[in-house]
């Protein structure tokens, strides 16, 4: 086979049809709806702001008719190409997903090939706190349907392009170029060789930054501080666990606000499994200027990284346990978790309540208890089998704490 390319046998092909179904059907659930786009495309889609990394990766061909085509390294490009041309007169905001091949003249090891597959979504025509944390959230969503064990990180390209605001764009691309490899010595280093050496300290602290107080203690308060913040806030209420980086600047040229990454563990150099963010290209492509916003998720690295914990996609069982004047409410909390997804059981032995939570300790990872205060208060008591902690909440909060656990 070609180098950087693999074969997939049988048991492979099921287990990422496995994944990829999960993965599809949970974008379904935030509204997004599958296209496709074709496998080559004109050159000049990619060169256009795809920025110089992507270019020089590509793998580039003229057809017999003269034309000059490239095998597609993403995808954004394309869908935003295709959005000028036929989505226009759609109502906003469009909500797109992709599980697609991508193709890339990339040195080949464990986690990059020359030929790979993203499962990614485009959220077209909004411009919102509320929109950028929504994708940010499926990203996260989706790596959790998986069951795959990650970090996100979040920046925004506002940081650094205020900080280098004084430097010329090709310097500050350099300097961008740097911290997407996470080579930040060499950004000090640049800095220092073309005479910038008051930028030097103030780099390494905003790299260094993971609360937005430390950011703009840095570069000052910014005209998106409020945005930014927005976000955050809306990511805190939704239990979604992230880190601030102000390093993070992305490989692509074409990222305008909030950028986002995501690390799965024990993958090596290869680790960053999501990336995404904020951008403006449907003008560029003959359309109006549109905000959009979006990520695709490397679904090979996934893969890799259940293979290394021996694919067992996480999901949390959880055993209702109620006494006996609790039964009819044990039977409806079951329904509302099982409606939101969460594996649940009930008690269909007449078990007494010592025996049902016995059980509950052998097969499940989450126990929650409905007894007569429960029942009065409408509450349940969610208990965390595994950590022996608990906590008296509302349903809805049950499954929240389920759905993000
Ligand atoms: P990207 O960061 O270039 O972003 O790629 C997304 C993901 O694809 C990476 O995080 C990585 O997991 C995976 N990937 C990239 N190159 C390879 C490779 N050679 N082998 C295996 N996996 C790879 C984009 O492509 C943007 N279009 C994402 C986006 C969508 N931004 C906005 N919307």
């Amino acid at each position: 086979k070609p180098r950087g390319t693999r074969d997939m046998l049988p048991d492979e092909m099921e287990r990422r049809r496995e994944i990829e179904a999960r993965m599809r059907a949970r974008a379904r659930l935030y509204g997004f709806r599958e296209i496709a786009t074709p496998v080559f495309e004109e050159l000049e889609l990619f060169t256009i702001r795809s920025g110089e990394g992507i270019i020089n990766e590509m793998y580039v061909f003229e057809d017999k008719g003269g034309r000059t085509l490239a095998l597609r390294p993403e995808l954004t490009a394309p869908v935003l190409r295709m959005y000028v041309e036929e989505g226009r007169s759609l109502t906003k905001p469009v909500k797109w997903c992709y599980f697609a091949d991508c193709f890339r003249y990339e040195r080949p090891q464990k986690g990059r090939y020359r030929q790979f597959w993203q499962f990614g979504t485009e959220l077209i025509g909004a411009d919102s706190a509320m929109g950028d944390a929504e994708v940010i959230i499926l990203g996260y969503d989706l790596l959790k349907t998986a069951g795959v064990t990650f970090v996100l990180r979040i920046g925004h390209l506002s940081f650094m392009r205020t900080l280098l605001a004084d430097l010329s764009d090709s310097d500050a691309k350099k300097i961008r170029a740097f911290l997407d490899k996470r080579e930040e010595a060499a950004a000090v280093t640049y800095l220092h060789d073309i005479g910038q050496d008051h930028l030097c300290d103030p780099l390494i602290r905003l790299c260094g930054a993971r609360t937005l107080d430390d950011v703009f203690a840095v570069i000052g308060e910014i005209p998106e501080a409020a945005r930014i913040q927005e976000t955050f806030a809306i990511l805190d209420a939704a239990g979604i666990p992230y880190e601030i980086n102000p390093a993070i600047a992305r490989g692509l040229d074409y990222y305008t606000g909030i950028v986002f990454e995501c690390f799965a563990e024990g993958l090596g150099a290869e680790n960053q499994i999501l990336g995404g963010g904020a951008y403006r290209l449907a003008h560029l492509f003959g359309g109006e200027d549109t905000p959009s916003v979006g990520f695709a998720i490397g679904f090979d690295r996934v893969m890799v990284a259940l293979g290394e914990t021996g694919w067992n996609p996480w999901q949390p069982q959880v055993m209702i346990i109620a006494t006996s004047e609790a039964r009819t409410d044990a039977l409806r909390v079951a329904r509302e978790l099982r409606m939101h997804g969460i594996i649940t059981e009930t008690d269909v032995m007449d078990r007494s309540f010592s025996a049902q939570m016995k059980a509950a300790g052998r097969s499940a990872d989450y126990a929650v208890i409905i007894g007569k205060e429960e029942v009065a208060t409408g509450t349940v008591t969610l208990k965390d089998l595994k950590a022996g902690t608990q906590e008296k909440v509302t349903v809805p909060e049950a499954i929240q704490k389920l759905t993000c656990a």
